[in-house]
């Protein structure tokens, strides 16, 4: 397999990073391609547990490149961070990671930015991760953005900076925020880059090598398909695309080369932040999921919202990215429930018996939807140390079946705690 993607299929926090660590060990270039430090992948290795927002899961690898692609927005002081953190825990990323000078870069307006917004919006806020991600997005595509390219020229640097500020400064005033001083904003930036220039490199001539000489590349999605900003519940989604196909783009890669898809679906749903989730449990069983599955976002610390799996919207995402295989995440969370449902598809309170398909509605439609649940019986013993699919109870078994036949997609891997030995790989 050339390139093997490894996405999201609902809301994020799927467990992406696990699966992409598993499969990190045969990559040549672990790749990130969309997003920026919104994400939170956690890893669990022989090194240590690591919460990640920007470096690609290929870290525990001495020989494995990872990339940071042009669709990646970064902020430096996460990505100063982290590599200190990976450096504390023995490994080195020195010349194997390599961020584009493509990357937009997250300043400290574009929080200050994403705070008014939210602010003004009171009750219709997205809830989003307070990391600047819409607004350096937006900048992005409206040519007002700064990339590291800009920042190897510190006068390029200089007046683009003047710019964004004679713009962004008066809009933060008229909202009641204290205005940037370009000084400390531009010492601190370049501070920045000092640190990080010895990796702001293009990675593309070496992707393109890889690929020629049949190397591996593994692509970590970032978010989940249901917060695509096209696809997703908008407006409440996120600013770039969690999807297959935008890794075309975000690292500069064509088509063809992407021959695996594999699609992280939790065994249930979870969303952090708002918008519609129609399987949500408001109740004491939405509250059981969430302690057993220790549902807090990996970045805000917020607690997740939960509710049973939805087919109709992983069977939606599969298609959408064309993913060959699901890898089941946190099946042991359901271990001690006595009954689960399964939703296959919505009704709407005004169409009678119709069944709707989420793709028909936006997200105002979706919040009034009643889902259509089957029923299947719970197993109630413990699945953590199982690693043969036949050591699973009957009963969960024909839980992760149901699955695959209500989404027309094979489940390769079925995941029962957070270590990466605590997986199944079904065939
Ligand atoms: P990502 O953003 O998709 O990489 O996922 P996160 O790291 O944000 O959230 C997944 C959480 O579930 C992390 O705390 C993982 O350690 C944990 N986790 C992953 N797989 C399993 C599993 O199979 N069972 C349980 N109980 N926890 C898991
Ligand atoms: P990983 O990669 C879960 C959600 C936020 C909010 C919306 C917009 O760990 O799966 P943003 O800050 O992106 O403008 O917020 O998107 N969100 C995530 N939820 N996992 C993530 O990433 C997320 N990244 C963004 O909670 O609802
Ligand atoms: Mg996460």
């Amino acid at each position: 397999m050339a390139v093997t993607a490894v996405v999201g299929l609902q809301w994020g926090d799927e467990a992406k990073g696990k699966f992409v660590d598993l499969l990190s060990p045969q990559a040549d270039i672990v790749a990130r391609f969309n997003g920026g430090d919104n994400a939170g992948h956690t890893v669990i290795n022989s090194y240590g547990c690591f919460k990640l927002r920007l470096t690609p899961n290929g870290f525990s690898n001495p020989k494995t490149v990872c990339v940071i692609g042009p669709g990646v927005v970064v902020n430096p002081a996460t990505l100063i961070d982290e590599i200190g953190m990976i450096e504390r825990s023995g490994l080195s990323l020195q010349g194997r990671l390599w961020v584009s000078p493509r990357c937009n870069i997250v300043m400290p307006y574009h929080r200050l930015i994403e705070s008014v917004y939210e602010q003004v919006r009171a009750g219709g806020r997205t809830g989003t991760t307070g990391r600047g991600i819409g607004p350096v997005f937006a900048d992005k595509v409206s040519y007002n953005g700064i990339r590291f390219f800009d920042l190897a020229d510190p006068a390029l640097f200089a007046n683009k900076l003047r710019l964004q500020l004679a713009i962004k400064n008066p809009f933060l005033q008229a909202f009641g925020q204290s205005p940037l001083d370009f000084e400390a904003v531009y010492n601190e930036t370049l501070q920045q880059y000092a640190r990080l220039s010895e990796y702001v490199r293009e990675s593309f001539g070496l992707v393109q090598e890889t690929l020629a000489s049949q190397g591996q590349v593994l692509l970590e999605g970032a978010q989940g398909a249901l917060l695509d900003n096209n696809w997703g519940t908008y407006p409440f989604c996120t600013a770039s695309h969690p999807l297959a196909g935008e890794a075309c783009a975000g690292l500069g890669i064509a088509p063809r080369w992407i021959q695996r898809v594999v699609g992280v679906t939790k065994a249930y749903t979870t969303r952090v932040g708002a918008g519609p989730m129609p399987t949500e449990l408001s109740d004491a069983t939405g509250e059981k999921l969430q302690k057993a599955g220790q549902e807090f976002g990996t970045v805000t610390g917020r607690a997740r919202r939960c509710g049973w799996f939805d087919s109709e919207l992983v069977h939606f995402t599969a298609q959408l990215n064309g993913a060959g295989e699901l890898a089941l995440t946190k099946l042991d969370v359901l271990d001690e429930f006595p009954g689960l449902k399964i939703c296959t598809g919505y009704r709407m309170p005004d169409t009678g018996d119709r069944l709707w398909h989420y793709w028909e509605l936006d997200a105002h439609r979706l919040e009034a939807c009643l889902p259509v649940y089957i029923d299947m019986e719970g197993w109630q013993q413990s699945t953590q140390s199982a690693r043969q699919f036949s050591a699973l109870p009957p009963r969960a078994q024909a839980y992760v079946h149901k699955i695959e036949e209500l989404t027309n997609t094979p489940v390769r891997y079925v995941s029962v705690g957070p270590e990466r030995e605590a997986t199944i790989e079904v065939y």
